[in-house]
C-alpha cells in the first residue's frame, strides 16, 4: 500500500503487542507504518524491540512531572514525528483530557477483557472470579473515561476449568497479537478511504 497512516505507539513495558504491530508487515501490506515508539519507562523492554525493527524511539520517565506537562512532552514528540494515529500498547498511564481531546478519536487501545466487562486492572483474575465462560480482549477508541470508548474489535477465548489468571492471560495474549494489528489496519484503511472520498 503506497499511502500509509503514520502511527505512534505508546508503551510502558514488555512490548509484545508493539512487536505484533511491527511484525504485521511481514504478513500483510498494512495501511499503517509505525514512525515512533514512545515510553514513560526508559528501561522498557519494548524500546529494545522497537530498535530491532529500526523504529525511532523516545523515552522519558514521568516521575516528578505533572501529568498534563508530561503528556505535552509526549504530544510534542508525536507531532514532531508526523503521527496521525496513536496506538496504546500496554501504556500504563492515564492520559490527560487535554491530550485525548487533542487527538480527536485517533487513539486506540487494547484491553485484555471483553469490554464493557472488566475495565481497569487484574482483568483475568476478575473474569475467573466472575465465573465467566469466555474471556478475551478488545480494541477500542480512547475517550476520557478509562477503557470506555467505542469497541472496534474483539476476540474471545473459552475459560477452562483449570485456568489460573496466568494461563488465561497467556491464551488471551495470543489473541491480542492477532487482533490488534488487524484492527489498527482496518481503522487506518478507513481513515485513508474517508480522506480520499472527501
Ligand atoms: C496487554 O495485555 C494489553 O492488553 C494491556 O497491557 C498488556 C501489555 O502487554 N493493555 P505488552 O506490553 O504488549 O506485552
Amino acid at each position: 500500500m503506497a499511502d500509509k497512516v503514520r502511527v505512534g505507539v505508546l508503551i510502558s513495558g514488555r512490548g509484545s503487542n508493539l512487536e505484533a504491530l511491527a511484525d504485521y508487515k511481514r504478513k500483510a501490506d498494512p495501511a499503517y507504518e509505525i514512525v515512533v515508539v514512545a515510553s514513560n519507562v526508559p528501561e522498557a523492554r519494548g524500546l529494545v524491540l522497537a530498535k530491532r525493527f529500526d523504529i525511532p524511539t523516545w523515552a522519558q520517565s514521568h516521575k516528578g512531572v505533572k501529568r498534563a506537562e508530561f503528556d505535552a512532552l509526549v504530544d510534542a514528540e508525536l507531532r514532531r514525528s508526523g503521527v496521525e494515529v496513536i496506538a496504546l500498547a500496554g501504556y500504563m498511564r492515564l492520559l490527560s483530557p487535554e491530550f485525548i481531546h487533542g487527538w480527536n478519536h485517533r487513539i486506540l487501545n487494547i484491553h485484555p477483557s471483553l469490554l464493557p466487562d472488566y475495565k481497569g486492572l487484574d482483568t483475568h483474575q476478575r473474569a475467573l472470579m466472575g465465573g465467566e465462560e469466555y474471556a478475551g480482549c478488545s480494541v477500542h477508541v480512547v475517550t476520557e473515561e478509562l477503557d470506555d470508548g467505542p469497541v472496534i474489535a474483539q476476540a474471545r477465548v473459552r475459560v477452562q476449568a483449570r485456568d489460573t489468571a496466568e494461563t488465561l492471560a497467556q491464551r488471551v495474549l495470543v489473541e491480542e497479537h492477532k487482533l490488534y494489528p488487524a484492527a489498527l489496519d482496518a481503522f487506518c484503511r478507513k481513515l485513508l478511504a474517508d480522506r480520499a472520498a472527501s
